[in-house]
């Protein structure tokens, strides 16, 4: 085992385009390697992403634990659901997939949206761990992390939830901006109208958003009008692969 003067893990995150790691200095959240990044294998079947995630440990030349993300439900290291990946993933027990994949490693896997939140509540912004903190992805999907005082409240699957008629991801994730060609305001009122339901079902103390899009949060954030303040998140792309390493670390395996 190679000797290292901080306490790092590999990090990867699974997506349905792209598979990313890196290795991440548990006391910084920085990357101490570049993030390297593949396109997810088509079909994304449980034994090809492994075999993909096999390859970029094989890259890093890592032999430490490895953190994994899935846009899934994880429960007792099983894999519940399986939104923009391989519907096979549904009832996989990843514990026992990575582990013959990498056998005699320490894994945890958990939901993306999940890594992210405790990515951003440990290397973020100071008020992602003050209160209760609801914690959104906008992408793909909309993904979420539900947070009290920093702790994680796993598989909190907001993004399903019905607003109005329809699943708040199917109105106001940023592929629906992408696929209506909505201009930021347009966008920003589903967005509002989200959040004023989360609002109003939870009571948090602040919203942070996150994914791509919350690169350009000063063209939509400022439009919201929620009671609650809408902070950015902090760690952009980089908070899906800091979770996932820092899950295995503190052996957060929902
Ligand atoms: C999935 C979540 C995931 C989110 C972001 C949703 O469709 O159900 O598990 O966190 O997308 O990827």
């Amino acid at each position: 085992m190679t000797v290292r003067e901080t306490p790092q893990a590999l990090g990867i995150d699974v997506g349905g385009s792209g598979i990313k790691g890196a290795v991440v200095d548990l006391t910084t959240g920085e990357f101490v390697t570049e993030r390297h990044k593949i396109d997810t294998p088509r079909p994304s079947t449980p034994e090809a992403v492994a075999a993909e995630i096999l390859n970029i440990v094989g890259h890093f030349g890592w032999d430490g634990p490895v953190g994994i993300t899935l846009p899934s439900v994880i429960k007792d290291q099983v894999a519940r659901s399986a939104a923009n990946i391989d519907k096979s993933w549904v009832g996989t027990d990843v514990a026992e997939l990575f582990h013959r994949h990498l056998p005699g490693r320490e894994v945890a896997v958990l939901n993306d949206a999940d890594a992210a939140g405790l990515a951003e509540a440990q290397f973020g912004h100071p008020d992602a761990r003050v209160g209760t903190v609801i914690f959104l992805t906008f992408g793909t999907g909309i993904g979420s992390a539900f947070l009290l005082d920093g702790d994680l409240f796993p598989n909190t699957e907001l993004g399903h939830l019905m607003v109005g008629e329809q699943e708040a991801e199917h109105q106001a994730s940023s592929a629906v901006k992408d696929r209506l060609e909505l201009s930021y305001r347009k966008w920003a009122a589903r967005v509002n109208t989200v959040l004023v339901e989360y609002e109003r079902l939870f009571s948090p103390t602040t919203f942070i958003v996150g994914g791509g899009i919350s690169r350009k949060h000063e063209k939509w954030v400022p439009l919201l009008e929620t009671q609650t303040p809408v902070l950015p998140a902090e760690l952009r792309n980089r908070a899906g692969i800091v979770g996932a390493a820092m899950a295995v670390a503190e052996r957060i395996t929902p």
